[in-house]
């Protein structure tokens, strides 16, 4: 972590623990930054996941244990996640763990995680965002991304950083939820086809993420890219399939 995400890592805990006294999971205390930032927060309880020993080691010198709220889980969140839960809210990874959500989570309980999601790419990353948007839906929960200007354009901040790993001047906040109880116009838990979007424009893409930044102005050069791929693709299968050529 570096200085320009401690910002952002507020936001997350914010985001996740918005009152005192609600019951929050942090997988992976890394510097500590954002169990600092929730602790200060007031939970009632204050779950954390680590599998490093020298970070429990760490947490232990640094005195975790004893803070309130604070029960340290020593593992990895897949050999753990099972006696974990529920809780208002958490803080983590990826696909195979959001699928510990729904039980994870209580009603209104909220998640977020660390968006590193293809952060060389604009146009991945904002695929990416709308991949896990649906893949949430799926289960039940509603998702959107909140953008937060990030300054990272100084040089001198990366240098001695061997592999640069933002390259925005936005970051999207993954704001998820579980519903309190579900509505009409929220989706069952059913397998749904995922909706093939034509990406024509930088507009639609807008539209796609619901944002208005700058950030997607080379969108639509990149999308004009990929269409032109799709059309190379399918002249070769054309050709393929046709057996004159
Ligand atoms: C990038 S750091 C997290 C930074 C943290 N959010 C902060 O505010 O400083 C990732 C942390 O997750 C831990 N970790 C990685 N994989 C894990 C797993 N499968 N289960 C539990 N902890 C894990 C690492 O040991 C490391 O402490």
């Amino acid at each position: 972590m570096m200085a320009w995400e401690q910002p952002l890592m507020e936001r997350h805990a914010s985001y996740i623990c918005p009152r005192p006294g609600l019951r929050v999971l942090n997988v992976g205390f890394g510097m500590g930054i954002v169990d600092t930032e929730l602790q200060k927060l007031g939970p009632a309880s204050h779950t954390i996941v680590e599998a490093h020993p020298d970070v429990l080691a760490r947490m232990r010198d640094q005195g975790w244990p004893d803070k309130p709220g604070v029960r340290i889980v020593s593992g990895r969140w897949q050999d753990v996640v099972a006696d974990l839960g529920p809780f208002d809210g958490d803080d983590l990874d990826l696909h195979s763990f959001h699928a510990h959500l729904p039980r994870l989570l209580a009603p209104g309980g909220r998640y977020a995680f660390y968006n590193g999601m293809c952060p060389d790419n604009v146009f991945f990353h904002a695929v990416a965002c709308e991949v896990v948007r649906l893949r949430l839906l799926r289960l039940g929960l509603r998702c959107t991304f909140r953008p937060l200007p990030v300054k990272v354009d100084d040089a001198k901040l990366w240098q001695g950083v061997r592999d640069r790993y933002w390259h925005f001047d936005t970051y999207y906040l993954p704001e998820v939820c579980r519903p309190r109880r579900r509505t009409a116009s929220q989706p069952r838990r059913r397998w749904m086809p995922v909706p093939r979007f034509e990406i024509q424009s930088a507009s639609s893409f807008r539209k796609l993420l619901n944002v208005n930044d700058k950030t997607f102005d080379d969108v639509e050069s990149r999308a004009c890219e990929v269409r032109a791929c799709e059309v190379r693709a399918c002249e070769v299968r054309a050709c393929e399939s046709d057996p004159r050529q």
